[in-house]
């Protein structure tokens, strides 16, 4: 076979269908990789992936499967999918102005099938789950993951469990991971302590795990840099910025792009930033340490955006390795900033949910502090939708939106809705 899982750390090696998470002889993270470079010419790979979109072929209509000479799996793999990824890229004048950058556009994942930037992913991960005849699969999640993992277990018909820290997952989420049939279990704990039990429950190999540690899962999210850098005619932006939580995504993106560039299909790597919730940074705070030397994770992790509200990332390494080989940075944003930065994203009439707010907000302190010119060009990934948050949303609209640290949230952006009696009179003086 071509491929081999490689840690990150020692370089061990490992089949693909060794079911590990992490390295058996140091606990490092696990990378799956090539043996050898892709021989096809850049060219004729970026022509067949623009002829497969005219293609009823399954594989085909899926974003991430249509680039399947970087995936790995033979060509003929049983696919479960669901016509993920190829997700718009905006323009966006109003959160270009308030950037005070006029070349940003956004890639908005949370046009995927369950809402979220996570089924790039899980097609994968649940792909060589079947592949492997894994019985069961499971995930910690703050919502998300649960979601999609629910709807592709589903496809699979594969029974599924999800562990998520109770009382704090959106309901929008929660009704899709009920909806799409999955054991929903509710912990008492962080998202941290939901990753804890499920990787205690998944080491000896009966229930399989696909949280962002699990390399598949890697795999099918790098295809998003494919899908963008097709999508920008194979030229790089100067800088990605994206939000981190667990860091998954992160490496996924470094990944995607350090194969692009390995295999000639572009020229150059963006600097990829990550942006954090300040009270859930400990990513930012390790970067901000000038020796990057120990990563102290954040105990009591505490931000509205709650899909990135994660204290001890379990992919750190791998993000970082992408933060630094591509010159990028990580930065956190307040409260206040991601809720206005999210309601003006709104106003370009594309809206998404708090975490992907965190790109625009650090995007206009970036251009603030110089580190990112106004005449640069700029990519931010929105993660999810703005249908998977609407309470946060109502909240701050209507000037009652309150951070974990009970400030009042100001609403400088807020469109509270107006009551009016039913008389064309008064409706005609509003308008
Ligand atoms: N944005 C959204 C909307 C998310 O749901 C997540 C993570 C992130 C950003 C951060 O991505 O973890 O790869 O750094 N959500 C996970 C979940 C943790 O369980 O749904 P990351």
């Amino acid at each position: 076979m071509t491929y081999i899982q490689r840690c990150i750390a020692c370089h061990a090696e490992f089949d693909l269908d060794a079911r590990l998470y992490v390295c058996s002889q140091c606990g490092g993270l696990l990378d799956v990789d090539r043996r050898e470079k892709i021989a096809s010419e850049p060219s004729s790979l970026r022509e067949l992936w623009l002829k497969r979109k005219s293609s009823l072929d399954a594989r085909d209509r899926s974003g991430v499967w249509r680039f399947r000479e970087f995936l790995p799996f033979p060509d003929d793999v049983d696919i479960v999918s669901l016509a993920e990824g190829n997700t718009p890229l905006y323009d966006a004048p109003r959160s270009a102005d308030y950037c005070h950058l006029p070349q940003l556009k956004l890639k908005h994942q949370g046009c995927n099938p369950t809402g979220s930037f996570k089924d790039t992913g899980m097609t994968v991960a649940v792909t060589q789950a079947r592949q492997l005849g894994a019985r069961f699969v499971a995930c910690a999640s703050t919502g998300n993951t649960a979601a999609s993992l629910a709807a592709y277990a589903a496809r699979a018909d594969l029974p599924c469990a999800i562990i998520v820290p109770g009382g704090q997952v959106s309901n929008a989420k929660l009704a899709q991971a009920l909806d799409y049939g999955a054991k929903v279990l509710e912990i008492e704990g962080n998202f941290d302590v939901c990753m804890n039990v499920i990787r205690e429950l998944t080491e000896d190999g009966s229930v399989y795990l696909v949280n962002s540690i699990n390399p598949f899962r890697i795999e099918g999210q790098k295809t998003v840099a494919f899908e963008l850098a097709e999508q920008l005619e194979w030229r790089v932006p100067d800088h990605l910025v994206l939000p981190g939580g667990n860091l998954g995504n992160s490496s996924a993106f470094g990944k995607g792009f350090r194969e692009l560039l390995q295999s000639g299909l572009i020229d150059r790597l963006p600097r990829i930033t990550v942006v954090q919730a300040a009270g859930a940074a400990p990513f930012a705070r390790f970067y901000a340490n000038d020796e990057h030397s120990a990563f102290v994770n954040e105990e009591h992790p505490k931000t509205l955006a709650s899909a990135i509200k994660i204290g001890a990332p379990v992919s750190w390494p791998k993000a970082w390795r992408a933060v630094s080989e591509t010159g990028g940075g990580v930065i956190a944003v307040t409260e206040q900033e991601i809720a206005d930065a999210k309601a003006v994203i709104g106003r370009d009439g594309i809206g998404c949910e708090p975490a992907s707010a965190t790109t625009v907000a650090g995007i206009r302190k970036l251009v603030h502090e110089g580190v990112v010119k106004e005449s640069e060009s700029v990519v931010a990934v929105l993660t999810g939708h703005l249908l998977k948050d609407t309470d946060y949303v109502i909240n701050y609209h209507s000037n009652s939106l309150v951070a974990p640290d009970g400030a009042r949230i100001a609403g400088n952006f807020a469109n509270a809705p107006i009551r009016v009696s039913a008389s064309l009179d008064a409706i005609r003086a509003l308008l």
